[in-house]
């Protein structure tokens, strides 16, 4: 299995009252890659570990932690390992486009798609709701971390859970349920 060593995240230092003011759904992307800072720090936001028992950044159902991000980018789609600090790779076909139930140029186009990914099999004692709950709050992340870099996100529902799991080349009980996609504002 092919990994990539990410970088550390950066310290957000944009007053969280801004952040939250500057937050916006912004699909106007440049096409050029992010940079590993940004990507970092945009999954540390959404999924990284904050204390010793594993708990992370954003809450989660149960605290099952039963949802984790992947990244899709052109080299391919990957795994986030938090504890880890890395990403590992489940194909290395760029998947980007099956993302989408109709934005199929802009999604193409965009450097990062993060998908929350809910473990079914990890998740089975909790309600049907709560992965999806989880995953909200991973979204907000992504946007508060986004606004305060500067760059240009959206989250996105709009696309067919089968079809991008089959793409992504996972297990039956890994289900993506919402995406984050992500670049350098236009
Ligand atoms: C659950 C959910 C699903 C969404 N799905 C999509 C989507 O598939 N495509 C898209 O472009 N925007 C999608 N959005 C973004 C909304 O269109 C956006 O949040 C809304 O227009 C308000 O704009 P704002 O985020 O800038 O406040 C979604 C938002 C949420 C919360």
């Amino acid at each position: 299995m092919k990994t990539i060593e990410l970088k550390p995240h950066l310290q957000l230092d944009m007053a969280l009252g801004q952040a939250l003011q500057k937050r916006r759904s912004n699909r106007d992307c440049q096409t050029e890659q992010l940079n590993e800072e940004a990507l970092s720090t945009l999954l540390w936001a959404c999924a990284g570990i904050t204390d010793e028992d594993g708990r992370r950044t954003v809450p989660s159902t149960l605290d099952l932690r039963a949802v984790t991000p992947y990244v899709l980018r052109a080299d391919g789609a990957w795994r986030y390992d938090a504890a880890k600090n890395c990403l590992e790779q489940t194909t290395d076909k760029d998947v980007r486009e099956v993302s989408t139930a109709y934005q199929f140029d802009y999604v193409k186009t965009a450097p990062v798609t993060i998908v929350f990914v809910a473990d079914k099999e990890r998740s089975k004692t909790a309600r049907p709701t709560g992965v999806y709950v989880d995953a909200g709050t991973m979204g907000q992340s992504c946007y508060l971390a986004a606004a305060a870099m500067g760059l240009a996100g959206c989250i996105r529902a709009s696309f067919d859970h089968e079809e991008l799991r089959k793409a992504m080349n996972l297990a039956e009980h890994l289900e993506p349920i919402v995406l984050f996609t992500v670049g350098y504002p236009k």
